[in-house]
């Protein structure tokens, strides 16, 4: 049982996705087996459906970036969702070149069994459930490295978080929260944002909506629609980090004159390193925070939990188990 590609569709990505049963994949030699407990959806499994990052001569392509499950020897473990190339020799492996996520070359999570390679395992600790532990790889990663490492902001500073109720949206409010920054989020929708604060935001505010003074940070994923606000409710010399372009890449306004006269940083950041996952599930195992789970769906009832982050009827994390 797994949920795959079969085509793209950037209308409908609905009618590009299978669920069912299909010939276990290959893998290269040396990668290992793990029994997939929970597996999390992320709007990058959206993309693929409607054919971005996802090429037709890869079809049919078993979807899904996050998991954690169980090794043959029976080890717990979460899996890094960053494939990077046997020649690469940096550091930091988001600055491969050539690296891949799971489902874009090699076949995801979303399946009884994935393989991957025995440096992309992590331990999952007994502290966290496997449906927690698999929210982490992607939005959570993402979200760490972005307010962690690559926006400067400090405890007692102010981060403007766009967009309330996705994957990396909650991960950052929590991650925020719990770090000592004051929060405040955008949301195109009043009871996403009263949801926002319960989860640690202090304040949200409508999509667009003058705040009361300037951030220190923006976290930005949503793209086109809030690209001109972001740059605008920064502080001289504030930063802008960027995973994300859910609304589309292609700004009404570049906002260059105010990105140089202000001026700001403006930092793109994608996934995280190994090593900045261990430090994430180190941080919730100490704080005792969580991903906040929207709901936990079977495996062969993915169509549905796609079909919420399309219309964006989700808040949190949504979970598939085979
Ligand atoms: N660079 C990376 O490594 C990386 C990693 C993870 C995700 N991403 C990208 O980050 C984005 C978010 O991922 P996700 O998994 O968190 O997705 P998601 O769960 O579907 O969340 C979508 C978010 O976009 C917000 N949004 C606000 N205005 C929007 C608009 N006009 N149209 C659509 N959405 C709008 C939503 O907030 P409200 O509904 O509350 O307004 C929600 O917070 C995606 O584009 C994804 O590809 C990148």
């Amino acid at each position: 049982m797994a949920a795959y590609a079969i085509g793209a569709d950037p209308e409908a990505p609905l009618n590009a996705l299978v669920v069912g049963d299909i010939e276990p994949p290959g893998a290269p030699d040396g990668w290992v087996p793990v029994q997939v407990k929970a597996a999390a959806l992320n709007h990058h499994d959206i993309w693929s459906l409607r054919g971005v990052g996802l090429s037709r001569d890869r079809l049919p392509m078993i979807l899904g970036c996050d998991a954690a499950g169980v090794t043959d020897d029976g080890r717990e473990v979460i899996v890094h969702a960053v494939i990077n190339a046997p020649d690469f020799v940096g550091f930091d492996a988001t600055y491969d070149p050539k690296r891949s996520l799971l489902s874009e070359r090699y076949p995801g999570t979303f399946a009884t069994q994935v393989r991957v390679p025995p440096a992309n395992l992590v331990v999952k600790p007994p502290e966290l459930s496997f449906a927690e532990a698999a929210c982490l790889p992607t939005a959570w990663l993402t979200a760490y490295r972005m307010l962690f490492s690559q926006s400067g902001a400090r405890p007692g500073d102010t981060v403007l978080i766009q967009g309330a109720g996705g994957g990396v949206a909650t991960a950052l409010i929590t991650l925020g929260r719990q770090a000592g920054m004051r929060v405040w989020v955008t949301s195109r929708d009043e009871a996403r944002g009263a949801l926002a604060v319960s989860l640690g935001a202090h304040q949200a505010f409508p999509a667009g909506a003058r705040l009361p003074e300037r951030v220190d940070a923006v976290m930005e994923s949503v793209g086109a629609a809030t690209w001109s606000h972001s740059i605008n409710v920064l502080k001289p010399g504030g930063t802008l980090v960027i995973c994300g372009a859910t609304s589309g890449d292609n700004p009404p306004k570049a906002e260059l004159t105010k990105i140089f006269f202000k001026p700001l940083r403006v930092i793109g950041s994608v996934m995280g390193t190994r090593e900045e996952l261990i430090s994430l599930v180190r941080m919730l195992v100490a704080t005792g925070v969580r991903p906040y789970i929207d709901r936990s769906l079977p495996l062969a009832d993915a169509a549905a939990g796609f079909a919420a982050m399309i219309t964006g009827d989700h808040f949190g994390k949504i979970i598939f188990k085979p």
